[in-house]
């Protein structure tokens, strides 16, 4: 089945080419789900080399914590984090695609991230740590989405967030069209493109740049403790010398860990 993604706001979003409206985002990734894991779990992934080793350092001691997920994939990484000592755990992804067998403590909703605070399970309730991994383009609003969840963050909680390197996405255009860096980056134009985990399906993608997204946490009454461009270990750089290679050119993600701004003032 041909899936085309179409995109809402600067986000992600997946659509069956045969219907149209709410919902098909969580179809095309119950599709796609499975490819993602699969290339995920991969040797040599970059999200096993780079990207989960540099979150996990950013989230510390998750001992007692509760956590929320917001497009956690089938949870894997919640289930480390079980693993490693947090209380409780919620998952919330749309595809439905979660571990057969989750730990004690760590609970798995298929919803949708856009209206996660209404979802049983996570209405009412506060979290030490709010994650978005490689999700937040699916949100509609994303000044929204961001402040429910700083809305339910508990006392000394903060978000982790990540996003690919909007510079990744400028460059691939500039090779395909012929352009410059530039022209793409700043291009306002949405783009499509095949997912590297599943050829059939296509994703067509609102442009960001950074400034787009700093001014999306400042909107939402958040500030910045920490930003960090993951790059390989010295040891993956060595065994996987193509990894590098494509890390040189497409530079990876940005994480970002976020504070509620004290003082701010937040449409709820
Ligand atoms: C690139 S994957 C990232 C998965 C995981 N967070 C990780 O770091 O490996 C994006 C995830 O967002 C989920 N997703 C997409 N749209 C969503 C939505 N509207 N609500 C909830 N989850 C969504 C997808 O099903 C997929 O699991």
């Amino acid at each position: 089945m041909f899936y085309l993604v179409t995109v809402a706001d600067d986000s992600e979003k997946a659509t069956s080419s045969h219907t149209t409206g709410p919902g098909h985002s969580s179809q095309a990734w119950s599709e796609l789900a499975p490819d993602y894991e699969r290339a995920r779990s991969s040797e040599d992934s970059l999200d096993r080399l780079v990207e989960w080793p540099a979150q996990r350092t950013l989230l510390g001691d998750v001992a007692g914590l509760s956590l929320l997920d917001l497009g956690c994939g089938n949870g894997g990484k919640l289930a480390e984090l079980v693993a490693d000592g947090a209380a409780s755990a919620v998952g919330v992804d749309a595809s439905g695609n979660f571990l057969s067998a989750p730990p004690a403590g760590l609970e798995f909703i298929q919803g949708d991230l856009n209206e996660f605070d209404s979802l049983p399970g996570v209405a009412g309730r506060n979290f030490d740590r709010i994650l978005f991994l490689q999700s937040f383009g699916y949100a509609k609003d994303p000044v929204l989405t961001l402040q429910s969840a700083r809305a339910m963050l508990a006392e000394d909680g903060f978000i982790l967030l990540t996003r690919t390197q909007p510079i990744r996405y400028a460059l691939e255009r500039a090779d395909r069209n012929g352009t410059s860096l530039g022209e793409e980056y700043f291009s306002k134009a949405s783009y499509t493109y095949r997912t590297r985990w599943n050829e059939e399906i296509a994703i067509t993608k609102r442009t960001y740049t950074i400034s787009d997204l700093i001014n999306v946490f400042s909107a939402a009454g958040l500030w910045i403790e920490t930003a960090v461009e993951p790059e390989l270990s010295e040891d993956a750089r060595r065994r996987y010398p193509h990894k590098q290679e494509w890390m040189n050119k497409h530079l990876g993600i940005l994480i970002f860990k976020l504070r509620p701004l004290p003082g701010a003032i937040v449409a709820s």
